[in-house]
């Protein structure tokens, strides 16, 4: 059985002695959020996390590396275009697969062919989402990329989210589908900074995900210089990492195995309300919400105040994007209350994109009691999504982004 599964995930290899992998992995979005570092170099976090791995049917990454003796250096394509592979991140990641894989050879436990960790790689990426729209896109790019390359180089899985947290700290967590969380560690050398699964994907099947996208531009102050400037400068990050965290973490965990949604979906607002504080507690200060999302918190606390629980929860990263955690059985109307809040524009693309929502009706005395001015076009659109599985191999080669010549396909660069 052992020596079959090792022949089915061999990389194929051509006449040409070209290896090629191609795997796609999930984006995740935290709901104790990660906010940090203790340890820049390693990328090692102040605080422990925990947050929902997407599914990949509505947002992934897909990675294809190919490795031959006949390339000349490491390269690689982000969507459709070159980037410098000498980027410290990708250096780390791919040293660190590269040390791993030797070191599993030299046990002799190694599936991959004897000679292909010496050769150059070609790596090309594409998101099925803007890049930088406040999505998460490093994390599933890293985490694709830490998988692909260890599909290719026949290293084991519990290593890897010491290696993708290197390319992004938030990677760790998108190995895992489902609830997963980033234990902080307490080693120097971040050997126990790992991510691990606290609940798959399957635990939790009425829990549902929309991502109200407000603004489709790059984000202001990226995630790494925003938290630099934190710890340097706010007290409340140590007093959130020292005090919050810990008992939250612990709290979290226990009211997702309990499916509490109304305990989950207050403390991860909560939670998502103090990363905003010590943005603004950070000196210069950081604002990633704007007005719209603004609204959106508002809308949120009077739909739920209306009710008399809460049915619906928000928590925004490092941008204004709105992701919204609610139970199937709320879900279309509270889509219908965002349309009727944020009307859409008439004839524009499809405004729900993804999972599908059914239509509902609005009690006017819901519309009186939420007591809002609509803001037409607020927001752009919404992807209705569910919790979703870690990274997968995509078996058909048609998928492949990389053609028999090791270069981009078209179609990999007009995706
Ligand atoms: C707000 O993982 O992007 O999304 O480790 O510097 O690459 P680096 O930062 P990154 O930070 C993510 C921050 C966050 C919260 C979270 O995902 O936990």
């Amino acid at each position: 059985m052992t020596d079959f599964c090792k022949l089915v995930n061999m990389p194929e290899n051509d006449k040409q002695g070209l290896s090629v992998v191609t795997c796609t992995a999930p984006v995740n979005i935290a709901v104790i959020k990660y906010w940090g570092k203790r340890d820049e170099d390693l990328i090692l976090p102040i605080n422990s996390s925990l947050s929902v791995t997407l599914h990949q049917d509505q947002l992934k990454t897909t990675t294809t590396v190919a490795c031959s003796r006949n390339f000349q250096q490491d390269r690689i394509w982000l969507n459709g275009k070159e980037e410098d592979i000498n980027n410290p991140r990708l250096q780390s990641c791919l040293q660190e697969i590269r040390r791993f894989s030797r070191k599993r050879r030299n046990t002799g436990d190694s599936t991959s062919d004897a000679s292909s960790v010496s050769h150059k790689v070609h790596i090309c990426s594409v998101n099925n989402f803007p890049t930088a729209a406040g999505l998460a896109s490093s994390a599933s790019g890293y985490a694709c990329l830490v998988y692909t390359l260890s599909q290719l180089f026949g290293v084991e899985s519990e290593q890897l989210s010491a290696v993708a947290r290197q390319g992004s700290g938030s990677a760790c967590r998108s190995l895992y589908g489902g609830f997963v969380q980033w234990k902080l560690g307490t080693q120097l050398d971040g050997k126990d900074s790992l991510a691990e699964q606290v609940e798959s994907e399957s635990y939790w099947p009425e829990l549902r995900v929309l991502i109200l996208v407000v603004s489709a531009e790059q984000k202001s102050v990226g995630s790494t210089s925003g938290m630099h400037t934190s710890v340097e400068t706010s007290q409340l990050l140590k007093y959130r990492a020292d005090v919050v965290v810990p008992s939250r973490m612990e709290e979290m965990i226990r009211v997702i195995r309990e499916r509490d949604f109304p305990a989950f979906g207050e403390l991860t607002m909560k939670d998502s309300n103090q990363f905003h504080a010590i943005c603004l507690d950070t000196y210069p200060p950081i604002f990633y919400l704007n007005n719209m999302s603004h609204r959106i918190i508002s809308l949120v606390h009077r739909y739920n105040q209306y009710y008399g629980e809460t049915r619906v929860a928000y928590t925004f990263d490092a941008g204004p994007n709105a992701v919204i955690y609610t139970l199937q059985d709320h879900l279309p109307e509270f889509v219908q209350v965002v349309r009727h809040f944020f009307p859409p524009e008439v004839n524009g693309e499809e405004f729900v994109k993804g999972l599908t929502v059914c239509s509902a009706d609005l009690s006017e005395e819901l519309k009186r009691d939420i007591n809002m001015e609509p803001t037409p076009k607020g927001i752009r659109y919404i992807i209705s999504t569910k919790a979703g599985p870690g990274p997968c191999v995509v078996k058909d080669p048609n998928h492949h982004l990389l053609g028999a010549d090791g270069l981009p396909k078209k179609s990999a660069i007009s995706h």
